[in-house]
């Protein structure tokens, strides 16, 4: 048995590859660093190329992500009227749910897309704005948040952002999106499916969580003694470990250059490389033999933070990226119609 499935191959896969030790990562073949200029939108077309149809274009998909998006909105006000003021994560499990079985791939991401700005503005009192069907996806998602054009270096390093966030292997969203899929259930249960395994703060909940250990440890009296207090009582800190990226995770890589090219968070930065080397040293002392180096959650918590976004909303903004794979994962799990039902080792009283 794998305790927690470490290493064990569940899939075949075309959607991407990791080789951690080299810190690579190739989505359809293509190294990470690359899919950034594809942009969002191509990134999906890549992503969901003969699953979703076949000659998908970066200009085809802004298209329809585009007016996906314009009609998910005619269905906003209904639904913010159920959720009220509930916190953004339940609100959109129930804007997933709402969705019908027979919904259309682009209609995930373009809903999460217009759902978020609207839920945020609706907390402030403020109406919703329209989606613009003519813009990127996140150059829209700035705009109806903050009710006006975004700053270009802002749009574009939310891009950058959901580009080289969208595939990542078997992670547990993507596994459980596999997992309903090879049932035969719709793709929209697959979906919700995986969004309620993605908000645990070990996973998609991370980047929020991750931006309140940076703010809580740059104020800390004595970093060390703040570090290994939260070491000694078992606590996870969010933004450091990873099942598979130990350490040069290209994606923040891509991350921090997006960042240093809107000439942000310079003085974040540097106190993220100080925090992961007092971790480091503490470590050595508490827990000595254990290796927890940054995460990518590190640059995306900075990155969304400095585009904007209210950290209430980054798993969610993470989401629009990630559905992306969700969506073609669950439907090359389909392709081999294969259920996936794997065993368990009995460990209960004995029996005859
Ligand atoms: N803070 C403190 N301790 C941590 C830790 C962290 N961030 N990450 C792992 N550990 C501990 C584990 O508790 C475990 O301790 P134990 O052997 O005493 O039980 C040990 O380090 C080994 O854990 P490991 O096998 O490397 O972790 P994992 O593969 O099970 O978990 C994560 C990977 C990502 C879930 C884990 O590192 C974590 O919780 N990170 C914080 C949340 C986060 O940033 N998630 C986003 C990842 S992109």
């Amino acid at each position: 048995m794998q305790p927690g499935l470490e290493g064990v191959v569940v899939a075949e896969t075309v959607l991407s590859h990791a080789a951690p030790e080299r810190g690579m990562l190739w989505v359809r073949g293509r190294p990470i660093l690359d899919v950034v200029g594809l942009g969002y939108e191509g990134t999906v077309a890549l992503l969901w190329e003969g699953f979703v149809g076949a000659g998908l274009t970066r200009a085809g998909m802004q298209q329809a992500l585009g007016a996906t998006r314009v009609r998910a909105s005619k269905q906003t006000n209904g639904w913010l009227a159920i959720v009220g003021g509930r916190p953004l994560d339940e609100a959109i499990r129930i804007r997933l749910a709402l969705l019908p079985d027979d919904i259309e791939p682009a209609a995930i991401p373009a809903t999460l897309a217009v759902s978020i700005p609207a839920a945020l503005r609706a907390r402030a009192g403020a109406p919703a704005v329209a989606p613009d069907a003519s813009l990127p996806l996140a150059a829209d998602v700035l705009r109806m948040l903050h009710g006006a054009p975004p700053d270009a270096a802002q749009a574009k390093a939310l891009d950058t952002y959901l580009a080289v966030m969208a595939e990542s292997g078997m992670g547990p969203a993507t596994f459980t999106a596999r997992t309903v899929a090879s049932t035969r259930a719709s793709l929209t249960s697959a979906v919700l499916a995986a969004w309620c395994s993605f908000t645990g703060p070990l996973h998609g909940g991370a980047p929020g969580p991750t931006l309140d250990v940076l703010d809580a440890a740059a104020v800390a009296d004595d970093l060390d003694l703040w570090l290994e207090q939260k070491l000694k009582s078992g606590e996870r800190i969010a933004g450091f470990g990873h099942r598979v990226f130990r350490g040069n995770d290209p994606r923040a890589a891509a991350l921090r250059a997006a960042l240093e090219q809107m000439g942000a968070s310079a003085g974040r930065l540097q106190f993220a490389a100080h925090l992961e080397a007092h971790l480091a040293a503490v470590l050595d002392r508490v827990k000595p033999g254990r290796r927890l180096p940054a995460n990518v959650e590190i640059m995306a918590a900075l990155l969304l933070d400095a585009v904007g976004i209210p950290r209430e909303a980054f798993t969610a903004i993470f989401a629009i990226a990630r559905s992306a794979s969700w969506v073609a994962h669950a439907l090359e799990q389909q392709n081999t119609g294969r259920m996936i039902r794997p065993a368990s080792h009995y460990v209960g009283p004995a029996v005859e």
